[in-house]
This record gives C-alpha cells, structure tokens and sequence, in this order.
C-alpha cells in the first residue's frame, strides 16, 4: 500500500486479504461496500468476471509466445508480482502446462498461502513462490530478471507508493533491455486502473493511486533508455472501476 512502511506492509496486506466482521468482502471496491452496494452474490460474480477476462486476454497472449521459434531456448519464466487473491490468476496452471516457468513474488504470508492452496488444488507443482517484499527480492537475488521472459502484475503499481512505483517501473524499464538467448522481446504486463479511466468523480479510491500512463511510462523510459511500447491490448470493469491490461515492450 502507498506510503507504509516495509516492515508493517505484510500485517497490512495480510489484514487486506482476510475476511472479517469489518472486512467482509475483502479487495472490494471502498466507495461500493460503504454505500451498501456489495453483497456475496454479486461479489462473487465480479470476481469471476475478472477471472474470466484475465484468462481470455492473457492465455493467448502467452500461449502465443510460447509458440514463437526460439521459445524453448529460454528465457521461459513469468514472474508473478502480487498474488493477492489470485482473482485475476486463474491461468497459471495453463501457461505452465505450455512450457513456462512462474515464479510469484508477495511480500504477504496470507497471499502466499493462498497461492500455494490454488496450486496444490489444481497440481502444479513447480511454482516458485517467493514471500517478499518486490524491491528486496530484487535487491537479494532471488529474482533473476535474465531468467524472466514476461513480469505480470496485476492491481499491484496502484497499491505502491509514488516512489516505490517509479522504482518498479525504472526496474521493469531495465528488464526491456535485456537480450534474450531465443531473441524473444520481454514483456511487462500491468492490469492497472489508468487515471485517465477513473476520475475522482466517478470512483473514490481508499489505498489506489491511479496513475495515469505519464506517470507510468516516465520512470519506465528512464530504465529502458528510451521509448517503450506501452499498448492498452483490453480493458475491464470491476463494478464501477475501469480495468486496463497494458502490454509493455521495447520499441521495435
Ligand atoms: C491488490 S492485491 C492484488 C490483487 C490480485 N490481482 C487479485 O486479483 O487478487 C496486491 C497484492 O500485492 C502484494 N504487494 C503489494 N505491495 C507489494 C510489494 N511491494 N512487494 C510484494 N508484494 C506486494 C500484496 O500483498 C497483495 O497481495
């Protein structure tokens, strides 16, 4: 979340992620559950929603590289960051059936424990899951971004700080640059909810920072060196709030 600090940012995403009495519809949108909009039948089917259109946008997208000559001489790993409830996640299991590696990267035991149940459930076995903060697991090693053909993170950049944010979007501007062995493109997917799509107005954010794409794309050209590819290849709505999937690639 914005502004906390590291070490209080696990109880706060634990607390987050966890149903309660105060909490009963955790990751819903804060305007919506104040104003007595959200109940179990409808949340469960805008989870679902997302669900089915993370699957839809981001199977092809993955399938279709893993289907690129060269693929199999590696760089193969996605890196997750942010499983949260893992609501936008469904498709893993499929990637890994196609080829990939995935590693996923939570700074929240609650987050991860839930990961580690959607995975035993469906038996995928080999994902890596990492229970840390992003900036220090980059930072100690245990991200290896030579490895990472595709960093996904969904409703993840929204929830940092502007200076963390600028971090990971510098760091994920680095990644670009990177040569591939099989001389694949990396990619940076973001499921974000762009400023540009949610005015104050419409949608009142409690812990979101809704940067717009300047806001993205400025720390992300300073790794990189120079101009990206940053495309809004689908969009989505939760409840009231407008959803992007961005792809993120060196410019050709
Ligand atoms: C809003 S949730 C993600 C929601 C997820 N897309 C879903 O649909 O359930 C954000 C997740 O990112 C994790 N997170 C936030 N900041 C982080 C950071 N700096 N490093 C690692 N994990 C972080 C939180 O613990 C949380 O699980």
């Amino acid at each position: 979340m914005a502004g906390v600090l590291h070490n209080a940012l696990e109880v706060y995403w634990d607390n987050t992620l966890t149903p309660s009495r105060e909490n009963e519809f955790p990751l819903a949108p804060h305007d919506e559950v104040m104003a007595g909009r959200v109940d179990a039948v409808r949340y469960k089917r805008q989870n679902r929603r997302l669900a089915l259109k993370s699957w839809k946008v981001m199977v092809p997208e993955l399938l279709g590289l893993s289907e690129s000559a060269g693929f199999s001489e590696g760089p193969s790993r996605v890196q997750i960051c942010g499983w949260g409830l893992g609501r936008d996640l469904e498709w893993i299991p499929k990637i890994v059936n196609a080829g990939f590696q995935v590693s996923v990267c939570d700074v929240s035991s609650v987050a991860c424990t839930t990961c580690q149940i959607f995975l035993d459930r469906r038996g995928v076995g080999n994902v890596q899951v990492i229970t840390s903060d992003l900036e220090q697991a980059w930072n100690n090693g245990s991200i290896h971004d030579e490895q990472v053909l595709v960093y996904y993170a969904g409703q993840f950049v929204q929830n940092q700080s502007e200076e963390e944010k600028d971090t990971a979007m510098e760091h994920f501007g680095s990644f670009l640059r990177i040569p591939t062995q099989n001389g694949l493109g990396r990619r940076v997917y973001l499921l974000h909810a762009r400023g540009e799509d949610n005015p104050p107005d419409k949608v009142r954010w409690r812990n979101t920072i809704p940067y717009s794409d300047l806001e993205l794309r400025a720390p992300l050209e300073k790794g990189f060196g120079g101009p990206v590819l940053m495309e809004v290849i689908a969009r989505h709505r939760y409840y009231h709030q407008c959803y992007s999937f961005l792809r993120i690639g060196g410019a050709p």
